[in-house]
């Protein structure tokens, strides 16, 4: 029998990352012609033997428990075909109030803020596209959702009554969102922290080069983390010529579901964009409902998830963005 990482590959339907990060950790060397030695061989073989085990009996828990009765009365853009994601193409506050009370156990967004973007202008042209152009058909910069604080303040209202109680929602800012937004969310939220994605490289900037964003947590009712051993810094690179402007790290919203969904919870993102908070669902065992207004972030998401789920592949995030930090790739290796 040869030994080869090919071999241990044809018996496993893997994820790439998480076979990269079980090399990396355990120090495996690959040599040539992705030859292993024979125990190095036994402990991939037995890695993921137990992975595919504890996913299959998390898929059949998921797939008993998946209570997906919601019907915000339009027809969805893309359903799939074990019903375990749901896309709208919508307004996020028209789809919200079509959703039932106390319906969704987890938002995880990241809104198309605009204070920020009308202040410094930054998309001018090079990356993101025009930022004069955004919305209108063809343009590469997507569309924007009005930040004024009674809209954010309805969005929010809207959020907390689709929540069950003694959940938890994450929202993604940039910094000058986070000063004039912050203070409604603590209005109809109960806010528990201010979490800092350090994405390890400088980005767009005037002046200090930007290299965070901030997530607020915040709590329905009273919940527990899943885990005491999550930091509130994450340090996750950015992507790269990613194809979808702004599409985030799937790792980012992982982390969110580490700390707060149950396999079976159906997760709410209202601004999808990319899909990268619906793999992460996925990879979480949860069912996912959300909206986002532009075509082009309905047929990215589809044909995301349509691959994810035949193939357990995500054709939007190849690699693993975790940076070099030890308290956060603990957590991916578990
Ligand atoms: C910051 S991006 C989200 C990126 C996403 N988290 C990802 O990883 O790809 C914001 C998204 O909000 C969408 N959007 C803008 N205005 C909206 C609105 N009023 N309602 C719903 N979606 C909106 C944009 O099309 C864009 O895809």
């Amino acid at each position: 029998m040869a030994y080869s990482i090919k071999n241990v590959l044809d018996g496993f339907s893997v994820d790439e990352n998480i076979l990269n990060e079980f090399l990396i950790a355990n120090k495996i060397a690959i040599g040539k012609n992705g030859k292993l030695s024979e125990q190095s061989y036994h402990l991939i073989s037995d890695y993921l033997k137990n992975k595919l085990e504890a996913s299959n009996q998390q898929n059949n828990r998921t797939k008993e428990s998946l209570s997906f009765e919601i019907n915000p009365g339009q027809i969805p853009a893309y359903q799939s075909s074990d019903n375990r994601v749901v896309l709208y193409q919508d307004d996020a506050i028209h789809f919200l109030k079509s959703l039932p009370d106390e319906s969704i156990d987890l938002i995880i967004t990241d809104p198309a803020y605009s204070g920020m973007n009308q202040k410094l202008k930054l998309g001018s042209g090079k990356i993101i596209g025009k930022y004069s152009d955004a919305g209108k058909s063809g343009a590469k910069w997507f569309e924007e959702f009005h930040d004024t604080v009674d809209n954010y303040r309805t969005f929010l209202i809207e959020c907390l009554r689709v929540l069950k109680n003694n959940r938890h929602l994450y929202l993604m800012f940039d910094s000058y969102s986070l000063l004039t937004l912050a203070p409604v969310v603590r209005e109809i939220f109960d806010v528990k922290n201010v979490i800092c994605w350090d994405k390890a490289n400088i980005g767009l900037g005037h002046y200090f080069r930007r290299r965070h964003e901030f997530i607020l947590f915040a709590s329905k009712g009273k919940r527990p983390l899943n885990s005491k051993n999550i930091p509130d810094v994450w340090k996750i690179k950015r992507l790269v010529s990613a194809k979808y402007p702004t599409q985030k790290p799937t790792e980012i919203f992982e982390l969110m579901l580490m700390g707060s969904a149950e396999s079976g919870f159906v997760v709410c993102d209202p601004f999808f964009g990319s899909g990268s908070s619906i793999i992460a669902a996925l990879k979480s065992h949860c069912s996912f409902i959300g909206s986002d207004i532009s075509d082009k972030a309905v047929v990215f998401s589809k044909d995301r998830v349509e691959h994810y789920l035949k193939t357990k592949k995500d054709i939007a995030q190849k690699q693993s963005l975790l940076s070099d930090d030890e308290a956060i790739s603990k957590l991916f290796l578990k």
